[in-house]
């Protein structure tokens, strides 16, 4: 990812940029992680990670020399984040107003980006040369894992192959429902607002607005979407009855 890449997903020109070092008394960083490592951030995160409503913890996984130059952006707003590296090649955005429970763990020129207004109850993400794409004002569960590797090789025999050396690309689009305890493997688009169902596990695309459940995770339900509010709808979903819906509200 160059410098022109990441301005699709954010401007850092406009943030503050800090030293490890001149934010340590407030983030959590594991040894051997040098303090010259640079965060940018907002005055709304700074703000919350100096009262410790927003926690970060950067830990090394195993990089037996140290991790030195981290690359990350950190907008969220309230929360537990530990961001594990098992080196330094990665780039991670957390856009604004990003809120809950994530463990990212990243190596070999990972490039995650989750973004504005996303919820989560507990999701782990595990990338090693992947991206993984989340928009806007998705909603995740508890146990909700992103598997957007292999980490390791699978080997063809006859061929003398390994088959799954490639770059993984996950992309889940603007209001998708990731419910508890699902999945997410392998190349896969979830298409926006979907709904991935209790305990599913999605190995291929799910197109937008549909309900997705089982493993492997096939579409149960078309045209529908989902709403933070049990009774009643959100302006996420709202504006996608707007488009789509086909009578007036009731
Ligand atoms: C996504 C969800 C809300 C959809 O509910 P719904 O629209 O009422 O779906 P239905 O119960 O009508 O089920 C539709 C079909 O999918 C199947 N299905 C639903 N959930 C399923 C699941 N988790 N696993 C396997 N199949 C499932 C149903 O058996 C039904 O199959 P059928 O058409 O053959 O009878 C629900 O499936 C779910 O996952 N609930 C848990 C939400 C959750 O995790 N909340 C925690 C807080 S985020």
């Amino acid at each position: 990812m160059n410098n022109d890449s990441i301005d699709r997903f954010i401007r850092v020109n406009e943030l503050n940029k800090y030293t490890f070092e001149e934010i340590k008394d407030y983030i959590n960083i594991q040894q051997m992680i040098s303090l010259k490592s640079t965060i940018y951030l907002n005055k709304q995160s700074f703000e919350n990670l100096k009262t410790n409503t927003l926690k970060l913890t950067i830990k090394r996984l195993t990089a037996e020399n140290g991790i030195f130059n981290i690359k990350l952006v950190f907008l969220a707003t309230n929360g537990e984040f530990i961001l594990r590296y098992w080196d330094d090649s990665s780039y991670v955005i957390v856009n604004e107003d990003v809120r809950g429970i994530y463990t990212i763990d990243c190596a070999s020129n990972s490039f995650v980006y989750i973004g504005k207004h996303t919820t989560s109850n507990g999701t782990h993400m595990i990338c090693m040369d992947s991206e993984v794409q989340i928009g806007d004002d998705c909603m995740f569960s508890d146990g909700i894992l992103i598997q957007a590797t292999d980490q390791h090789g699978v080997v063809d025999i006859k061929k003398k192959q390994i088959i799954n050396k490639h770059r993984r690309c996950i992309e889940i689009q603007n209001h998708v429902w990731l419910a508890r305890n699902c999945t997410v493997i392998s190349d896969v688009t979830i298409g926006e607002g979907s709904i991935v169902s209790l305990g599913a596990v999605v190995v291929k695309n799910v197109p937008k607005r549909s309900i997705v459940a089982g493993i492997p995770a096939k579409v149960v339900k078309q045209d529908m979407t989902w709403s933070r509010f049990r009774k009643n709808f959100d302006n996420y979903s709202k504006k996608i009855i707007d488009i789509y819906g086909e009578r007036d509200f009731d």
